[in-house]
């Protein structure tokens, strides 16, 4: 079916974003950010692009991610009776540039990495902000930020472990922030620089996903039960065990899709986890992270509800003071326009979670 419940919550979404932009302030829904955390090769970029469903991010040996990466997601539902929207990106470094051809995209990170950055291995904390349209993505925020690395190569400062690990807590100390600690499963979960960081910043693991990469490249007769259990690092939000593109199925140009099937073949037909295949792989990790979105804005719009009405009744009560005949001025009529897309909004996502709505799939 196509118009789904959450096609019509990423429809909704969209306009209360744009509705905001119209209005001329930034966005007040602070959206979880979702920050991908996790040691050098540990499989970050592998995980966002298989959430992603295209090869974009630049690849290689070395710290390859050297300048954060903001990747908000925007999916723009496919309607019956209209055309499939496109897919393109867009960077806020370049406005009112479309991007259609992803390896363009990958390109101009690479470029942008290298313009504010010293040289080809120096670090920036500047992030690099890239806009994602598609019908195939849920509406989502990211970030992919350098991997953890001990030991500094060329001409990399000695101290380059602390300026990565600076940098990570600057993005994952903001409260509203989840962390998406990636840890390769064929290692000891103790020695993950991920976790490890993860813990330091979330104690109680309230806001920390642990993302278990690699589970295709562990022994044989070991698996991950006890660490989906929570029983070794308890974690609120659980563990997702994902299997990603090795090293030779992307010099071999492996599409994602392939390796999509190869990953949900891999969970179903598995001993240790057939039973629970659908808690597993990278499609259940991105409904989970888009579930916590969801209800992280259900929870903040009464909040930002206030906000708006009381802005508004200023601005009236401002009006009306200066004798304006005419009742409400531009901003005026848009803050109004924004209310009612929010109370549209709240009564539209009431009747998809009730499951009343009769066009739900
Ligand atoms: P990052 O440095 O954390 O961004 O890691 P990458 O995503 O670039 O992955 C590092 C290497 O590990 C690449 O060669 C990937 O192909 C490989 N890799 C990542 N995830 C998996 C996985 O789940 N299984 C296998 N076999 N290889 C993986
Ligand atoms: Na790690
Ligand atoms: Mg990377």
């Amino acid at each position: 079916l196509i118009k789904t419940g959450n096609a019509i919550f990423s429809l909704l979404v969209n306009q209360l974003q744009e509705a905001f932009s119209n209005v001329g302030v930034a966005n007040p829904i602070d959206l979880p950010q979702i920050t991908v955390v996790g040691s050098q090769s540990s499989g970050k970029s592998s995980v966002l692009e298989n959430i992603v469903g295209k090869d974009f991010l630049p690849r290689g040996s070395g710290i390859v991610t050297r300048r954060p990466l903001c990747l908000q997601l925007v999916n723009k539902p496919v309607i019956e009776g209209q055309s499939i929207p496109e897919e393109y990106g867009e960077f806020l470094h370049l406005p009112g540039k479309k991007f259609t051809d992803f390896e363009e995209i990958r390109a101009e990170i690479e470029k942008e990495t290298d313009r504010t950055t010293s040289s080809r291995v120096g670090l920036s904390p500047d992030p690099i902000y890239l806009k994602i349209t598609s019908p195939n993505v849920l509406t989502l925020t990211l970030v992919d930020l350098p991997g953890i690395t001990k030991v500094p190569t060329g001409d990399q400062p000695k101290n380059i472990e602390q300026l990565i690990k600076d940098m990570i807590i600057k993005f994952i100390s903001k409260p509203n922030a989840i962390i998406l600690a990636v840890t390769p499963s064929n290692a000891d979960i103790a020695n993950s620089d991920g976790l490890k960081l993860a813990r330091e910043i979330d104690p109680e693991g309230l806001r920390t996903i642990g993302v278990m990469t690699k589970v295709d490249l562990m022994d044989p007769g070991t698996d991950l039960i006890d660490i989906l259990s929570g029983r070794i690092i308890p974690l609120r939000m659980g563990y997702v065990p994902v299997v990603n593109r090795g090293q030779r199925d992307i010099d071999n140009k492996k599409k994602i899709s392939s390796a999509l099937e190869a990953e949900k073949n891999f969970f179903e037909n598995h001993p240790a986890y057939r039973s629970k295949a659908q808690y597993c792989g990278t499609p259940f990790l991105a409904q989970k992270l888009n579930t916590i979105l969801m209800h992280h804005i259900r929870t903040t719009l009464p909040e930002i509800k206030a906000k708006i009405s009381s802005m508004l009744l200023k601005y009236s009560q401002e009006l009306t003071a200066l004798g304006d005949p005419m009742g409400l001025d531009e901003s005026g009529m848009q803050a109004n326009m924004v209310l009612n897309v929010i109370t549209e909004f709240t009564s539209e996502y009431r009747t998809i979670i009730s499951g009343t709505a009769n066009d739900i799939s």
